[in-house]
């Protein structure tokens, strides 16, 4: 390994170390979702009392509000090893093979983005979710014959954002559907400051407020942003995360009042001023930012959509009254349409 390759390394493992030190291990750690933490002990308690395997789970919601963090709860209150994988690394029958074969009994499968299963491996992930079996497929034509193997008695957690991209077959297969919402304030304040606990870091009341608001009301943004507030903590050698740091690095990371960042504005531009608030296509939209439709439908637009901020026709996107009179305010950074 060269000599940069091995710091990459050690990089990403801080990283990782640093998420998995914030990520809850306990349900009874989990903040907020009253609703789903509830369920989801109702259901692992039952499990545990039947002794039996679990039926499996279907997370889905929208990025960043605890989808892989429920997943590693399950599968330590069932005290079962995790495996990670995603729905688009897992291209060919032969991947899933391969990570089957090296699962146990009482493992659990977290797939990720479960709707981007290639058909064929959606299909061949029936017979192990009903059966705890996998067919194979030995040689091709007229000859071809299946052959059915035993796989162990896994639980497999999915995740989605788009429950409507999922196919009713695999959707039915899941025992227990678990919508997962955005976060109420005052529960993105408590991760923050158990975060900082964690973390070590001295952070005042107001700071917690002011980063909890721009968070979007996810857990994954809110623990992002207290991150870089701690580089400021440490290279600017504050003795605190005071509601003065919090601001410099708002404007250094351009997240503006609302918590839109650069690329949010940008998109309302687009709308606003290049096509003068004119219902525009997606794709027109994409291409205007140098992004991707994915990312613009993905990542983009679910928070101004929540935010009622653009509105979706058959025409295409344009903005809301709300959108134009925000924007227009001094606390939006950089005022934009001036
Ligand atoms: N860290 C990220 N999400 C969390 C949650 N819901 N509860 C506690 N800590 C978290």
């Amino acid at each position: 390994m060269t000599e940069s390759i091995k710091i990459t390394a050690i990089i990403n493992i801080m990283i990782t170390n640093t998420l998995e030190t914030l990520r809850p291990k306990k349900l009874s750690d989990y903040i907020g979702q009253e609703n789903i933490v509830k369920t989801l002990k109702l259901f692992i308690d039952a499990v545990r009392k039947r002794g039996k395997p679990s039926e499996h789970i279907l997370f889905y919601g929208p990025p960043g509000i605890g989808k892989t963090t429920l997943a590693y709860i399950v599968a330590n209150e069932l005290k079962g090893e995790i495996k990670v994988t995603s729905g688009a690394t897992i291209t060919k029958t032969g991947d899933l093979a391969a990570i089957l074969t090296n699962l146990k009994d009482n493992d659990v499968l977290f797939i990720d983005e479960i709707h981007r299963l290639p058909k064929p491996v959606e299909e061949m992930l029936y017979p192990v979710m009903e059966e705890y079996s996998l067919d194979i497929i030995i040689g091709k034509g007229p000859s071809a014959r299946t052959v059915r193997l035993s796989v162990p008695r896994i639980t497999i957690i999915g995740a989605t954002t788009k429950l409507a991209l999922l196919s009713a077959p695999l959707r039915d297969r899941f025992g227990l559907l678990l919508r997962i919402d955005y976060y109420h304030n005052k529960d993105i304040e408590k991760i923050i400051l158990r975060s900082s606990k964690i973390l070590n870091l001295p952070i005042t009341k107001e700071a917690i407020s002011q980063i909890s608001l721009r968070s979007r009301k996810t857990p994954r943004l809110a623990n992002r942003i207290l991150r870089r507030a701690r580089d400021i903590l440490e290279v600017d050698r504050h003795t605190v995360i005071d509601e003065k740091l919090v601001d410099k690095l708002f404007s250094l990371l351009e997240i503006d009042a609302n918590g839109l960042t650069k690329i949010d504005r940008d998109y309302l531009e687009v709308l606003g001023k290049k096509f003068s608030n004119l219902p525009v296509g997606v794709e027109t939209i994409a291409s205007a930012l140098s992004e991707d439709v994915r990312t613009v439908e993905e990542f983009i637009e679910p928070y101004l959509l929540r935010l009622g901020f653009i509105k979706k026709s058959s025409r295409g996107r344009s903005l809301t009254p709300k959108a134009l009179s925000t924007i227009k305010s001094p606390s939006s950074l950089p005022s934009l349409f001036s």
